[in-house]
């Protein structure tokens, strides 16, 4: 068993996947500036494994925090890097504060990896790397091409940034797993997706309009070329995509890979309509959710789904989950957080 750093260990997949990897039986330490997360989330891994992880609020994109973390974890095996921002819309406003934050962390932290010796990480990447033009189903054998915002290019730029390492330290292994949609929380309900402010992404949007804190949802576009004239995405639940982690860690620090540099899809392989995401809902938890149409929302494409079969070959990992199920996990966190925080 190993000691894992985690960054971003509190946040949506981080919190998820720093339980599975306790309850593989390895030791995590957690960097998380709490930019978009909340402390609490510790006493709900802590629920649900028995043990709380380390955990210090700190930024990696800050070397001297950093180094003596490091430091003070010399048996750190591998880093899994999730810590970054991921908004879409708010990259295409606020794109320095994007290419600032999520490539300054990449390379602190390579540089403190480099200087201590830790030659293993795991990088959170995203379906958005393959671009506009890509066909679909989308598989890890295409080429990056133009995405369409500064979160999307920043993923594209560190993948390309871990290459270049890797290409210059024939002892470094990395695997990026490209995620498409993560949905769901915890089957035990004690952590979920916690957006502060406004939610960007569909799910917590509708959980939080199930629960009255928003007035309406809004879906983005009725005139895609799709079966119902909205958007088509690959869900994928969040403890099924945690689990890819572990296996990828695994991967890493037991040598079975063949290659420096891989990279994964993580997906369910099916598009789903942003409609049927609403029917879905409304039918395994027996609530209506108030909507209707808006323009199209800038930024996004009309559909994007995964081969994900490398991951199955490579990694044994598939989506299990089925989509009622995430929704259902996802609407009791939400009931549960408004309670515990009324
Ligand atoms: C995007 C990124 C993905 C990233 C994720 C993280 C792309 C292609 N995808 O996913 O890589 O990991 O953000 O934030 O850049 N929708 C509504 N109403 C809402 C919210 C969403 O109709 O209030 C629709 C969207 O138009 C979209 C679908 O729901 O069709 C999913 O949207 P969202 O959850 O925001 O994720 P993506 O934009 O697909």
């Amino acid at each position: 068993m190993s000691k894992i750093l985690v960054t971003g260990g509190t946040g949506f997949i981080g919190s998820h996947t720093v339980a599975e990897l306790i309850e593989a039986g390895h030791t995590v330490v957690i960097i998380d500036n709490l930019s978009n997360s909340e402390e609490h989330v510790l006493k709900g891994i802590e629920q649900i494994t028995g043990k709380r992880p380390i955990f210090y609020k700190a930024d990696c994109a800050n070397a001297n925090d950093l180094s003596r973390i490091f430091g003070e974890h010399p048996d750190i095996e591998a880093v899994i890097h999730f810590a970054a921002f991921k908004a879409v819309k708010e990259s295409i406003d606020k794109p320095l504060g994007y290419y600032q934050n999520n490539l300054l962390s990449i390379i602190t932290l390579l540089q403190v990896m480099q200087k201590t010796k830790v030659n293993r990480l795991v990088f959170s990447s995203s379906c958005t790397i393959y671009g506009e033009k890509a066909p679909l189903p989308l598989s890890e054998t295409l080429p990056m091409t133009p995405t369409t915002s500064p979160y999307g290019r920043t993923k594209q730029m560190c993948e390309e940034i871990i290459a270049d390492y890797v290409a210059a330290n024939n002892q470094f292994y990395s695997i990026s797993l490209r995620y498409f949609n993560p949905i769901g929380a915890h089957p035990s309900g004690k952590i979920g997706e916690l957006p502060l402010g406004t939610p960007n992404n569909l799910i917590p949007y509708i959980t939080q309009t199930a629960a009255g804190v928003r007035e309406e949802l809004k879906v983005f576009g009725n005139d895609y070329q799709t079966p119902d004239g909205t958007a088509l995405r690959d869900y994928i639940d969040v403890v099924d995509l945690s689990k890819a982690h572990v296996k990828a860690v695994d991967r890493l620090v037991n040598g079975n890979s063949s290659t420096q540099l891989e990279a994964y899809n993580l997906g369910a392989g099916k598009g789903i309509s942003v409609k049927e995401i609403i029917e879905t809902f409304e039918k395994v938890n027996a609530v209506k959710i108030k909507w209707s149409f808006a323009p199209r929302r800038q930024g996004d494409l009309p559909s994007i789904f995964a081969d994900a079969s490398k991951a199955k070959r490579e990694l044994n990992w598939e989506a299990k989950t089925v989509l009622g199920e995430s929704l259902r996990n996802a609407w009791h966190w939400e009931q549960k957080y408004r309670k515990l925080n009324k």
